[in-house]
């Protein structure tokens, strides 16, 4: 587009030349290449500032954006151009992880996994180990133990951070999981907090302040439970479940963790589901993992199986919210990378389906 612009005027300038201008035609061309190639470099820095698929400048600029000018930031920090197509070789492809994310829609997904199991004949183990996300050595090498030592095929679901199997010795299993928007995420978490804790007895429940706190306000005056600052460590985002137990990972908008969450999403996780895109979701999981997912999507529809929502959740608004997404860069973009993937991931599908299609009816 840029080229055709430029030549437009050059062209019609020279047929107007007076012969003594000729001589000038050298420099002429010297010139418009030369510009050319300046404005080439310009927009390529512009539209992929560094080769490494990560940017520390990326993340400090989207701190005071509002919603639309994250989006756009983060869609230019991923159409850089990423192969998305997955490489099962040297995995462990008889066994599947979900390494769940709480508030994604986890109960659901391992519910659909447990009645698809019996029809497609694989175990799936459950774990009931709901806070312990971040495991010693000792703690990792028990659990690599335990997903090795079960019979194949089967699948796992547990609330913990990535795990790096070949760190023991290991081929790792296919690991898949969940996301949903990052602030989403954070309100349904802060509201399901407190729906829990008064189901509980009265004994050991949290005082009535933290019970009846409200969430604007907790947001606006800075309360712990609802701040998120550069270089803090919090173990309740998105992020760390994908970027493992190495310690840094629980860095906010630490610009390794980011890099190390993508890497291994790349190499681990053959799928990684959006909560707000469910279709597309069981869609590639059934496409790229037939054998633990063959007829979810039909599952979904025809029952009654999504669990565990929370119907006290109450509305935010949305300036709220921009608040906090305006700290929340890495989680963000880490979550536009995984729907760019999911998505391109479904077309990609979608276009081998129709390729079939073509193949079958020149055959006929
Ligand atoms: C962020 O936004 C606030 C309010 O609009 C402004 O005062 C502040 O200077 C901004 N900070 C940065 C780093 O742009
Ligand atoms: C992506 O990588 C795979 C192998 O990892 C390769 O077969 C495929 O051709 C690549 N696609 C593109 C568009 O580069
Ligand atoms: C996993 O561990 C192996 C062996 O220690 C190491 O080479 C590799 O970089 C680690 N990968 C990740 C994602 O931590
Ligand atoms: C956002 O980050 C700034 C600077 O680190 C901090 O002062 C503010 O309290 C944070 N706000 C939220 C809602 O996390
Ligand atoms: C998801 O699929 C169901 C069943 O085909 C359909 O009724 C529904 O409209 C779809 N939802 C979205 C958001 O596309």
């Amino acid at each position: 587009m840029y080229v055709r612009l430029y030549m437009g005027p050059v062209v019609e300038e020279m047929v107007h030349v007076p012969v003594s201008f000729q001589r000038l035609w050298p420099i002429c061309i010297l010139v418009l290449v030369t510009t050319l190639f300046l404005i080439y470099t310009v927009l390529n820095l512009m539209k992929n500032p560094s080769t490494g698929s990560f940017n520390l400048r990326k993340i400090t600029s989207g701190r005071n954006c509002s919603t639309t000018e994250c989006l756009a930031i983060d869609h230019s920090v991923v159409t850089n151009n990423i192969n998305f197509s997955f490489d099962f070789r040297g995995l462990d492809v008889d066994k599947l992880l979900y390494n769940r994310a709480p508030k994604c829609g986890s109960t659901t997904i391992y519910s659909i996994m447990q009645k698809l199991s019996v029809d497609l004949g694989y175990q799936h183990y459950n774990s009931k180990i709901y806070n312990k996300k971040l495991l010693d050595e000792s703690q990792q090498r028990r659990f690599v133990k335990r997903v090795k030592r079960m019979p194949s095929p089967c699948s796992f679901d547990r609330h913990v951070f990535f795990v790096n199997f070949s760190q023991f010795g290991e081929t790792s299993p296919l690991y898949i999981n969940v996301v949903r928007d990052p602030v989403e995420r954070i309100v349904s978490s802060y509201f399901y907090r407190r729906a829990a804790a008064k189901r509980r007895a009265n004994q050991g429940r949290p005082n009535e302040y933290w019970m009846n706190k409200n969430f604007e306000q907790c947001v606006l005056s800075s309360d712990p439970e609802c701040t998120f600052i550069d270089g803090g460590i919090y173990s309740v985002l998105l992020l760390p479940y994908f970027c493992g137990q190495d310690r840094r990972c629980l860095i906010h908008n630490h610009p390794w963790a980011l890099w190390q969450a993508k890497q291994n999403i790349q190499r681990f996780y053959p799928v990684v589901g959006v909560l707000e895109d469910m279709n597309t979701t069981l869609i590639v999981l059934e496409n790229t993992l037939p054998r633990f997912f063959r007829g979810a999507f039909k599952l979904y529809h025809n029952t009654e199986i999504r669990r565990n929502q929370n119907t006290r959740k109450k509305e935010v608004a949305e300036e709220i919210k921009d608040v906090l997404r305006a700290n929340l860069t890495a989680e963000y973009e880490l979550y536009f990378f995984i729907q760019r993937r999911l998505r391109q991931q479904l077309h990609d599908i979608q276009m081998k389906n129709k390729e079939k299609k073509y193949v079958k009816s020149k055959i006929k």
